[in-house]
C-alpha cells in the first residue's frame, strides 16, 4: 500500500470510527434539550390521571388501559356526576362499554351491570370493581375504592 493511500484509507476509517459518537453526541444533545416526559404516577392522595374532561366529553367516554391501578372506564352519567369502573368483564376478559340505558354492556356475550358495577345479566358472574372520581380543573382522576 502506497503512502497516499494508507493517508487516504486511515482518513476515511477515522471517520467512519468517529460516525457513531457524532451520533450519539447529538441525539443526547437533542435528548437532554426537550423536557422528559412525565413519569405515571399515583398522586400522594391516591388518584391517578385518568384523561382530561375535553377527551371525555369528545368520546362519551373515557377508557385507559395504561393505568398503575390497572384499566379505568369513566362516563358522565349526569351533568355532575361521574362513574369510573374497572371495565373488565370477569366472564372473557373483554372491555364493557357505556350505552344509551346507561348502563355497562360487554360487547362480546352480552353481560349487562348496573351504573353502579353491579351484574344485572350474565354470563359474567361478578360485579365491575368501581373507582372513586373526581374532576380537578380539566383532568379526570380516579382512585381504587
Ligand atoms: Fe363479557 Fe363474555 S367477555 S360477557
Amino acid at each position: 500500500m502506497k503512502r497516499r493511500e494508507f493517508v487516504s484509507w486511515v482518513g476515511v476509517s477515522g471517520v467512519i470510527t468517529a460516525l457513531p459518537a457524532t451520533v450519539t453526541a447529538c441525539g443526547q444533545q437533542t435528548s437532554t434539550s426537550q423536557a422528559p416526559a412525565a413519569p405515571i404516577a399515583l398522586r400522594t392522595d391516591g388518584f391517578e390521571v385518568t384523561g382530561t374532561v375535553a377527551e371525555l366529553e369528545q368520546k362519551g367516554q373515557l377508557l385507559n388501559e395504561k393505568m398503575l391501578l390497572g384499566k379505568a372506564l369513566v362516563v358522565r352519567e349526569t351533568e355532575n356526576q361521574f362513574i369510573a369502573v374497572d371495565p373488565t368483564c370477569n366472564h372473557a376478559g373483554c372491555n364493557v362499554e357505556w350505552n344509551a340505558d346507561q348502563a355497562f354492556v360487554c360487547p362480546c356475550h352480552d353481560s349487562k351491570f348496573a351504573n353502579d358495577g353491579k351484574l344485572l345479566q350474565g354470563p359474567a358472574t361478578e360485579s365491575l370493581a368501581l373507582y372513586t372520581v373526581k374532576i380537578e380543573g380539566d383532568q379526570v382522576l380516579v382512585k381504587k375504592g
